[in-house]
């Protein structure tokens, strides 16, 4: 019964030895190499892209926009933004030509001897002036989507009203996937269809996309081995895979297109920057009558993914927490900077650390204990989400009361911690408590109804899904479902390769939603096979053996109508289900240096039911050491044109495992019943909560208010104790 067991990964041998391809292992016959000429001007009318007559040209291929075969188009939710700028750039670094040659080396150089002239145009980075600035960028006013949504409820009456209003500050994180981006487009042979081969999450986000580029669907796309994604593998694969197919389709041969890392740190999508803003009352005791908040995000130049991170992020802008009275707005809008896109969490890590800090605010200036704050509203079952879903799990509870006790063993400071503990250190303890939507928001997965397939031939059975393994253990996960649900061992069961010419759509791997939602799909359609063979267990092996034709089964998500969701007003179930997490935090603030130490982790988290352990373990730690960098660590420099500055890794830090602490991590089990044997999404909750409790924990330590991420040295030393800058 492999539910439940740490079975090893399946992708492990293979990366262990250096077995697996990884887009840059992989060197067809002949491959020349790509490289990007790109824009060195924030908003800009390009005039000329004129060839270094001192370049020696001969072997080197070039592409401008002219050389686009179908549209010029990124296709994505809106189609605003260009594979290659057309006579206009509108922001650093956006691609403007491509060129080719035998060499790396080679390439590099002649992108350099690419010399475009420009006519400066003004341009405008600051996104809390967007909305109607006379620097058009997007529509008339520059916002790419708002949203309100509200929920009313009686007016209570109470002898005395509290109100608390802060602001909340989070600036651009980078995903920082080990393996920058890198695509490979292969020319077929003899009227063989193109292939398209790297690192990706979403086959089929390139399929789309590279259609309209190319104005017709003669190639497939496969996912090689993928070095992290965290959603910036999400969608700006389309537009590496679109430039490779350009050049390739430009010279006949292989083209290989790596990104520095330099340029992937310059070029590519990142989490918001966002303003949140939280008005709050409540009673005399701390109990919430009201909660107002409204949520800016920096989109950057063009939509990308913009808008539905923009719903994420107002849906948890409440928190795990109850009010009679909620009403939230927000907005994303258009500046000239680099697009913002995917990264784990999708707005929501953004939203709930403003809540967090809200929470703590409210505690400091009632003095009622922040833990007790959280104890008084936190949502339990029967209460009323925003959007007035009804929440039947005590998900909040559990997770908070695990934390607690697992937080109740003394802090292990490690002897061999230099400077651990000395008169100039303090240690403290922080807590936070989230929620995390499981799924596409909304009718998401209606509307896309992801498919997988199960073919049972040759004495196996092979799943076909368009889902990809990123390193969180889909070609683990998905065989261990089909072997519990037809109870056959998981030898018999193999993972075809994530290739667009074989398996169907099961969706973007994004949202959290490949485990709980692909997996439900993909548990069910293990059900019609055993039916198709009339069998389980050793019955079903029998017949599989005895098989003289292959058997194909396939199975699409259905909306069965138990969430129903209204668009139009935001109002209904938002998610199916919501996974729930407490962070609690141990750490010593440097008091001359403003440096943090951290020395636990401890973690509860609802995942529905565990699946694979040491996975679900890893998914976890993983995203809270991530969220421990974008706590006090990580920090995007941008220049006054909007570029980033430190664009390398020795000067974007993020945390290694020399800076993580020791982690105790806590499952809880709250079954989903529609998840695979009640399996819950857990791949982003864990970006959510830990930054909060880091805050807190600081706060306690030195009395400092930090309303403001990262909470960089600088920070943690100079902030005053109650403006929160
Ligand atoms: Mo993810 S941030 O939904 O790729």
């Amino acid at each position: 019964m492999p539910i439940g067991l740490s079975i090893p990964r399946a992708d492990g041998a293979s990366k262990v030895t250096g077995a697996a391809l990884y887009a840059d292992d992989i060197r067809p016959e002949g491959c020349w190499y790509g490289a990007t000429v790109r824009s060195q001007r924030p908003h800009a009318r390009i005039l000329s892209i004129e060839l270094d007559a001192s370049f020696d040209w001969t072997d080197v291929a070039l592409v401008t926009a002219k050389d686009i075969p179908g549209v010029n188009i990124l296709a994505l939710i809106t189609e605003d933004q260009p594979v290659l700028c057309d006579g206009l750039t509108r922001h650093m670094a956006e691609p403007i030509a491509l060129v080719a040659a035998p060499t790396r080396d080679r390439a590099l150089a002649a992108a350099k001897a690419v010399k475009v002239t420009y006519e400066d145009l003004p341009f405008n980075l600051d996104a809390e002036a967007a909305e109607g600035h006379e620097q058009a960028i997007y529509g008339t006013d520059n916002v790419f989507k708002r949203l309100t949504i509200s929920r009313d409820g009686p007016i209570r009456s109470t002898p005395s009203r509290h109100v608390h209003e802060g602001v909340y500050h989070l600036g651009l994180q980078e995903q920082l996937y080990i393996e920058p981006q890198g695509i490979l487009a292969i020319p077929g042979e003899n009227g063989a269809p193109l292939t398209i081969v790297g690192s990706m999450q979403c086959p089929y986000y390139i399929d789309k996309a590279l259609a309209r580029v190319l104005g017709h669907h003669d190639f497939h796309v496969i996912q090689a081995a993928t070095g992290g994604g965290f959603g910036g593998k999400e969608e700006y694969p389309s537009m590496v895979s679109a430039h490779a197919a350009l050049l390739a389709l430009k010279t006949g041969r292989p083209i290989k297109l790596i990104y520095r890392r330099d340029e992937d740190l310059r070029a590519t999508t990142k989490r918001h920057p966002a303003r949140i803003r939280i008005t709050s009352t409540c009673d005399a005791e701390g109990f919430l009558l009201d909660w107002r908040a409204d949520v800016l995000f920096d989109g950057g130049a063009y939509n990308t993914l913009s808008p539905v991170v923009l719903s994420r992020g107002v849906l948890h802008v409440t928190g795990p927490y109850r009010a009679d009275r909620v009403h939230l707005t927000g907005r994303v809008v258009a500046t000239h900077t680099p697009p913002n896109g995917a990264f784990r969490g999708f707005g929501a890590p953004q939203a709930q650390f403003a809540v967090e800090r809200h929470m703590d605010r409210i505690a400091r200036e009632m003095h009622i204990d922040p833990l007790e704050l959280r104890r008084k509203n936190m949502f339990r079952p029967g209460d009323l989400t925003a959007t007035s879903q009804r929440l039947d799990d005590p998900g909040a509870q559990a997770v908070l009361e695990a934390a607690l006790n697992a937080a109740a063993a003394p802090v292990v400071v490690p002897p061999s911690t230099p400077g651990a503990r000395n008169a100039r250190t303090r240690a403290a303890q922080g807590l936070a408590l989230v929620f995390h939507g499981c799924g596409f928001t909304g009718n998401g997965e209606a509307k896309i109804q992801g498919e997988v397939a199960l073919v049972a031939s040759g004495g196996v059975v092979t799943v076909l899904t368009g889902s990809t393994d990123i390193g969180q253990g889909t070609d683990t996960i998905f065989p261990q479902i089909v072997a519990e649900e037809l109870n056959i061992p998981l030898s018999r069961i193999r993972m075809a390769p994530h290739d667009t010419a074989l398996v169907p759509d099961s969706g973007p791997t994004v949202a959290s939603r490949t485990a709980m939602v692909v997996g439900g799909v993909t548990q069910i359609a293990a059900r019609k096979l055993g039916v198709a063979l009339g069998a389980t267990g050793p019955a079903f092996l029998a017949a599989l053996d005895g098989l003289t034709a292959p058997v194909r089964v396939s199975h699409k998500y259905t909306d069965d109508g138990t969430h129903p969701w209204d668009e139009q007003t935001y109002q209904g179930d938002a998610y199916p289900t919501y996974g729930w997490m407490c962070a609690i935090v141990d750490l010593d603030v440097d008091l001359d240096t403003g440096e943090v130490r951290y020395h636990r982790l401890v973690t509860a988290t609802d995942v529905g039911r565990i699946l694979n352990p040491v996975l679900a373990t890893g998914q976890i730690e993983g995203g809270a050491l991530q969220a421990l960098g974008w706590a006090t660590a990580e920090e995007v420099v941008l220049d006054r044109y909007g570029c980033m500055r430190n664009d390398r890794l020795t000067n974007y830090i993020i945390p290694t495992s020399s800076d993580a602490p020791e982690m105790v991590t806590r499952l809880i089990e709250i079954p989903f019943a529609g998840g695979p044997f009640g399996a819950k999404g857990i791949g982003e909750i864990p970006m959510d909560a830990p930054a909060a409790a880091v805050a807190q924990a600081i706060e306690r330590a030195t009395g400092r208010v930090l309303d403001r991420l990262p909470m960089t040295p600088e920070r943690v030393l100079g902030a005053a104790s109650s403006s929160g800058a």
